[in-house]
C-alpha cells in the first residue's frame, strides 16, 4: 500500500502529516512512503531527510495522488486536490468536516474513504492519534508568547533599582489544552494568572498550575458531554458568565481566549463594551479566531484596535512552529495508521470506535452521522 504525503498548499501551512521520522516507521510496517517534493515551501523538514528515511520523492501532485492508497495531509483537500485522488483511495486529514460540507460531499461522490483526525474520540487509547490536542498545545504556549511581545509591560514582577514593577495580570477564558498550556506558560514567564471555564472538573488543573479559578458561580451544572468536551451554554448561562466575568476582564492586561464547542460557532465571552473597560494598552489574543472568535471584535488573522485595546485573532498558530507542530502530527499519523493497518493493508474494524469515530465519507456516502445531519440542514 502506497502511503502519500502531498505539499500543503494551503497559504502559510507549513506542516506536513508524515515526518522523516514517521516514514521509516510506516515503511516498517511494511508500507510505501511516497512524498511530494516541496523544497523551500516545506520549512520543517528537507526534502533529503526522507530519501534518507526511506520514502520515495515524487515530482508533482498529480503523479503523487495518482499513485497514492492513502493521502495523509494536515488540512482538508480542496475541489482540485479531491480530482486528483484515485477513486476508492482512502484520506486522513484534518477535515473541519463541519467547516468543509463541500468538501465533504465531493470526497463522497469521489468514493474516497475519509477520515477526520480531528473527530478522534477522546478516549485513553486514542490520546496517542489525538491532534487537537498536539495543535492546542502548541497554540496555548504561543498565544501567551505573542502577548508577551505586543504587551507594552513586562510580564514578571521585577524589583529593581528603578522600583518595583508589578507582574501582569492575565485571564485566560477556557481551560482546555489550550488553556491549561496557556496558563502554565504564563506562570512561568512570571505572570499573575487567572482562568475560567464552564466544566467544574477543571479548576482543580487550574489550581494546580498555580492560577487563580475564578467566577465559579456562573458554572452550570451539566456544562461537560460524555466525550469531556463542553455543552454549548444557553444564552441565559453565558448572559450570567459574562455578567460575572466583567470584573476579572477589566482588571486584566491579557486575556486569552480558548472557548469552543465542538461543531458550534465559538461561544461569545468577551463583548465590545468590556473591551472598552480594560486599559489602554491590555490585549485580547482569541485563539477562538477562526471559529468566529469568544470576543464580539474578533477579526480573524487581523488585529483590531479599540480604544487602544487589541484584540488579536491569529490563525493556523500552529504552522508557525512546524517542526515541533509536525513532529506531534506524525507521531499521530502514525498511531491512527497503526491502528488501521495489518500486514500492510487497511483493515477496518467499524466496531471498534476509534476507527468509526473518525469515519466521515466510505463507500460513496457520507457516514458520519453527525456530518450527514449538518449537510441535509
Ligand atoms: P476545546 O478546544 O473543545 O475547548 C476548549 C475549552 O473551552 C474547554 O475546556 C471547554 O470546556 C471550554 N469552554 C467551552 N465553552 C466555554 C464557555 N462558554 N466558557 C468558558 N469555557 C468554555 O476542548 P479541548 O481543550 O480540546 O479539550 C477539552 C477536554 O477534553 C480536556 O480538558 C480534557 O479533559 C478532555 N480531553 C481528553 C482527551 C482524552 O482522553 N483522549 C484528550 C484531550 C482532551
Amino acid at each position: 500500500m502506497i502511503i502519500g504525503a502531498p505539499r500543503e498548499i494551503a497559504p502559510g501551512e507549513n506542516r506536513i502529516a508524515i515526518t522523516p521520522d514517521s516514514a521509516k516507521k510506516l515503511i516498517g510496517l511494511g508500507l510505501d512512503v511516497h512524498v511530494e517534493v516541496a523544497g523551500e515551501h516545506r520549512p520543517a523538514f528537507e526534502d533529503a531527510a526522507y530519501e534518507k528515511a526511506g520514502a520515495k520523492l515524487v515530482g508533482s501532485a498529480a503523479e503523487l495522488y495518482g499513485a497514492a492508497d492513502l493521502i495523509a495531509k494536515v488540512q482538508a483537500t480542496d475541489s482540485r486536490e479531491v480530482e486528483m485522488m484515485r477513486e476508492g483511495s482512502t484520506l486522513l486529514c484534518i477535515l473541519n468536516p463541519y467547516a468543509n460540507l463541500e468538501i465533504v460531499r465531493a470526497l463522497a461522490d469521489r468514493g474516497v474513504t475519509t477520515f477526520a483526525m480531528d473527530l478522534m474520540p477522546r478516549i485513553t487509547r486514542g490520546q496517542s492519534m489525538d491532534v487537537l490536542s498536539s495543535m492546542s498545545t502548541i497554540t496555548g504556549y504561543r498565544a501567551v508568547l505573542l502577548a508577551a511581545l505586543a504587551l507594552p509591560k513586562l510580564m514578571p514582577m521585577m524589583m529593581t533599582a528603578a522600583g518595583t514593577l508589578k507582574p501582569a495580570r492575565v485571564l485566560v477564558l477556557g481551560a482546555g489544552v489550550a488553556g491549561l498550556q496557556a496558563i502554565a506558560t504564563a506562570r512561568r514567564l512570571g505572570a499573575v494568572v487567572e482562568a475560567f471555564d464552564i466544566r467544574a472538573a477543571v479548576k482543580e488543573q487550574v489550581e494546580s498550575l498555580g492560577a487563580r479559578f475564578v467566577a465559579q458561580e456562573a458554572i452550570g451544572g451539566d456544562a461537560e458531554d460524555k466525550g469531556g468536551y463542553a455543552r454549548e451554554q444557553t444564552e441565559e448561562q453565558q448572559a450570567k458568565q459574562r455578567e460575572v466575568l466583567s470584573k476579572h476582564i477589566a482588571n486584566s492586561d491579557v486575556v486569552i481566549c480558548t472557548a469552543l464547542v465542538p461543531g458550534r460557532r465559538a461561544p461569545i465571552l468577551l463583548t465590545t463594551e468590556q473591551v472598552q473597560r480594560m486599559s489602554p494598552g491590555s490585549l485580547v489574543i482569541d485563539l477562538a479566531a477562526e471559529q468566529g472568535g469568544n470576543c464580539e471584535l474578533t477579526e480573524a488573522g487581523e488585529i483590531v484596535d479599540s480604544n487602544g485595546v487589541r484584540v488579536h485573532g491569529p490563525v493556523n498558530v500552529a504552522s508557525d512552529t512546524p517542526v515541533h507542530a509536525s513532529q506531534m502530527l506524525g507521531r499521530n499519523f502514525q498511531n491512527y495508521l497503526t491502528h488501521l493497518v495489518e500486514e500492510g493493508q487497511l483493515k477496518l474494524d467499524l466496531e471498534d470506535e476509534l476507527t468509526s469515530g473518525p469515519l466521515v465519507t466510505r463507500g460513496g456516502k457520507v457516514v458520519h452521522d453527525g456530518v450527514r445531519a449538518a449537510l441535509e440542514a
